[in-house]
């Protein structure tokens, strides 16, 4: 079993580049959650940046990647554990392959993780008490950004999120060390927000308008149209339909 370890800072660069830069002194079966109240340099997926001001949630868990399994479906097997801990408190939260978290159609959160020196980095932003003025600064292509307290949820302190986090994810990690995401389809599907929807969807080599077919064991997203059915193991959905 592993060992848990808390680290928590005011402000700092990154939880992720944090992370990173203090892997040499990580002890073994041990997972890491790192926080801050505030990051001056948070990082979003594809080189995006991350806002980062106070009343949000940044916490990066780190673990090793023992039995080396694939990134990809550890960010959903994330998402996931995001999803039913709040599902706990009665927010309906919904998971945008492959790494946004919605809510009532916005972004209100992401995941992104990274394998150095063969430590899994897995950084998670909420924004859950981030106010109108923060909000309106944060463009995104498809789903618009919010946070939790403007979707009407106002009483969610960041300690007991990192509490239940604390509490669900070793389990799940657990899991996913035994089975992969296997054990975690059905829970995916009920998060899922591609169920039924027409997708067009990009990255480097291919470019396609299809139906959501599954989620492949791999954390890939399958489609399908009249001609073809598609595999991206990560691309950029452009239009939801
Ligand atoms: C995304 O683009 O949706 C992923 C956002 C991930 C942000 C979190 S906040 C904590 C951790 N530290 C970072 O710099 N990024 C991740």
């Amino acid at each position: 079993m592993y060992t848990i370890e808390k680290i928590h800072f005011a402000s700092i660069n990154s939880t992720n580049t944090w992370a990173k830069d203090n892997i040499n002194t990580f002890k073994p079966n041990t997972i890491y959650f790192v926080t801050t109240d505030t990051q001056t340099g948070g990082k979003g997926s594809k080189d995006r940046s991350w806002s980062s001001p106070k009343g949000g949630f940044y916490c990066t868990i780190c673990f090793p990647n023992i039995n080396k399994l694939n990134p990809n479906t550890i960010t959903l097997v994330t998402a996931i554990t995001i999803c039913s801990l709040f599902e706990k408190k009665e927010i309906n939260l919904q998971i945008k392959w492959p790494n946004d978290i919605i809510c009532n159609n916005k972004k209100i959160g992401g995941i992104l993780s990274e394998l150095h020196d063969d430590w899994f980095i897995v950084g998670i932003g909420l924004n859950i008490n981030l106010e109108k003025e923060h909000i309106m600064k944060i463009k995104r292509p498809l789903f618009p950004a919010s946070s939790l307290k403007l979707e009407g949820y106002n009483d969610l302190v960041c300690n007991e999120i990192l509490n239940d986090l604390i509490n669900i994810f070793p389990k799940n990690l657990k899991q996913w060390e035994d089975t992969g995401l296997l054990h975690f389809m059905s829970e995916f599907n009920k998060f899922n927000i591609l169920i039924n929807k027409i997708i067009h969807i990009k990255n480097m080599d291919k470019d396609i308008h299809g139906a959501y077919l599954k989620l492949g064991i791999n954390g890939e997203l399958i489609i399908s149209n009249a001609t073809e059915i598609e595999t991206f193991l990560n691309g950029d959905i452009l239009k939801i339909t």
